[in-house]
């Protein structure tokens, strides 16, 4: 029987509320595959602020550390949101993808069952669209020096730097090229060519490592025109490949497509311990009532098995039980006629039942 080190960051909002769910599905999936769980809770984001005054606290890092994985909630709030930035709850979460090396975000948006109705796009747009973003996670923009606001003459100026190095291009481009491999092996690469240096190098390296893949029809696309094709033509993208900013932006609109931010898993991948986290962010107007959707959760969960735990099975497995029970049973945010609607709590017994 092998142990595995699961370390639970619930975090801020809803984050609790999903994870609880989410752990169980764990659970009762790692029992059918023998497999023992050493599970720990550590505080994360705002909470841990609270608690010990930083969104990651040395010890949530270190436990996250000693683990094999790591799940996560969501994390921010309004309350927090007038800290310093190097306190802010985003900022904890930033420094665990970086500080676990996890340079790739692997965000799958597909349609599960007849969830097809929940999208606020046409049947015929939206119906049979199957696209994995992958977002770079740990530089770009979200890490570039110099930073800050500063004063210069009498005036106020914000700062930020996109920078990408070749090899941070590279890795990523690998990662795209490979997990296109395994898909349809049609791979877009998303820029700023016509504007940005940084993302004419991104251009130009991806052209490279395209050499390596001559079985893998690469396109190019810029941001702009991504986000139009997405909602225009969906089932024209297979594997996507971008840099940090556009990649969170893009993968909330793909998201989207797929019914509701509510059912959108992620992966980061690339060091030695990966972690799995909804896309969805702490929805605080929805917290502590059960109204929460735990599938994203769940669903991560199931990327959780197949990329640190090479059980592919196990998320095929949870996937086919969250389809079974889309059929009868919704979330507030993916409600549609002839359906029940239930709560947070609930969805997680279901889906249970059908695993
Ligand atoms: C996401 C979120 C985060 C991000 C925030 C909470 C820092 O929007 O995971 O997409 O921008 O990466
Ligand atoms: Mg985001």
């Amino acid at each position: 029987m092998t142990t595995k080190k699961i370390t639970i960051l619930p975090g801020d909002g809803i984050g609790q509320e999903v994870t609880a769910q989410a752990v169980k599905v764990l659970q009762t999936v790692a029992n059918q595959y023998d497999m023992n769980l050493e599970l720990q809770e550590k505080p994360m984001g705002g909470t841990a602020y609270d608690l010990t005054g930083s969104p990651l606290p040395d010890e949530t890092l270190q436990a996250c550390k000693n683990s094999d994985a790591v799940l996560l909630g969501a994390v921010g709030g309004p309350q927090w949101e007038s800290l310093d930035i190097s306190l802010r709850p985003e900022k904890g979460l930033l420094r665990l993808r970086s500080e676990l090396g996890l340079y790739a975000n692997l965000r799958p948006a597909q349609i599960y069952g007849d969830l097809v109705e929940a999208s606020t796009l046409k049947r015929e747009v939206v119906e049979g669209t199957d696209i994995m973003v992958i977002r770079e996670l740990t530089g770009g923009i979200y890490f570039g020096e110099p930073r800050g606001v500063e004063m210069r003459g009498n005036e106020r100026v914000g700062v930020n730097t996109l920078v990408y190095s070749e090899s941070e291009i590279r890795r990523i481009a690998i990662m795209g090229f490979e997990i296109a491999r395994k898909r349809f092996k049609k791979l877009t690469s998303v820029d700023k060519h016509n504007v940005l240096e940084a993302t004419i190098l991104w251009r130009e390296v991806v052209t490279e490592v395209s050499k390596d893949y001559p079985d893998i029809a690469l396109n190019h696309m810029y941001v702009d025109n991504a986000a139009m094709q997405l909602i225009r033509d969906p089932k024209q993208f297979d594997t996507i490949v971008t840099t940090n900013m556009f990649g969170d932006i893009l993968s909330d609109g793909a998201a989207m497509l797929t019914g509701s931010l509510g059912m959108l898993p992620s992966a980061s991948i690339g060091g030695k311990i990966g972690l799995y986290e909804p896309v969805h962010g702490s929805a605080p107007d929805i917290q502590g009532q059960d109204l929460a959707n735990p599938l994203a959760t769940i669903l991560s969960v199931g990327m959780m098995f197949r990329y640190s735990f090479d059980l592919t099975e196990a998320d095929e497995k949870i996937q086919k039980a969250v389809v079974t029970t889309l059929d009868q049973y919704r979330t507030g945010d993916i409600m549609t006629k002839g359906k029940t609607q239930i709560g947070c709590r609930e969805m997680g017994e279901r889906v249970i039942e059908n695993l």
